[in-house]
């Protein structure tokens, strides 16, 4: 019983979601936000807010010499996102989980991803990839 509690508490993660430009655009805040809860993740804080450059360059530092960066940046830049500190068991693989692939078009039907998008650079939702990056990623807007 002792070592199933000790289970749960180390898997305790946070995580960091971003709702990007065009999910909000197409009115999709709210059912986003039921899915995450419906998975039984908590969203521990959240706000609105549009990014700037150089914020935007901070949170995509690591692909600073991929050629969609700029791409990325002018379009996470383009309008409000919705910044959210999500927190759970397995926080970071439960997101990535109901996320999907990079791609909709590779994305499974069911998860966010698949459901509503159809372009690689507007895929509604941003996730951290390890909770070291959530931490990282945690510290930058909260
Ligand atoms: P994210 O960081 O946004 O949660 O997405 P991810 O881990 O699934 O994908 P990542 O490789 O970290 O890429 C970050 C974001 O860059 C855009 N991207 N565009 N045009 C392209 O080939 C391309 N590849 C990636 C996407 O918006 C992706 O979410
Ligand atoms: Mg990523």
């Amino acid at each position: 019983m002792y070592s199933c509690y000790f289970d749960i508490l180390i898997s305790m993660e946070q995580t960091f979601i971003m709702i990007k430009p065009n999910a909000v655009e197409k009115g999709l805040v709210g059912e986003i936000l039921k899915r995450i809860e419906s998975k039984g993740l908590k969203v521990v804080e959240q706000r609105m807010s549009t990014l700037s450059k150089e914020k935007a360059s901070e949170l995509y530092a690591v692909h600073k010499e991929r050629p969609f960066y700029n791409d990325l940046v002018e379009y996470i830049t383009s309008g409000p996102v919705v910044l959210m500190k999500v927190e759970g068991n397995s926080a970071v693989k439960a997101m990535r989980s109901i996320m999907g692939a990079t791609d909709p078009l590779e994305a499974a039907s069911g998860t966010i991803r698949g459901d509503y998008g159809l372009d690689i650079t507007k895929n509604l939702v941003h996730g951290s990839d390890s909770a070291e990056n959530a931490q990282k990623e945690l510290n930058l807007f909260f």
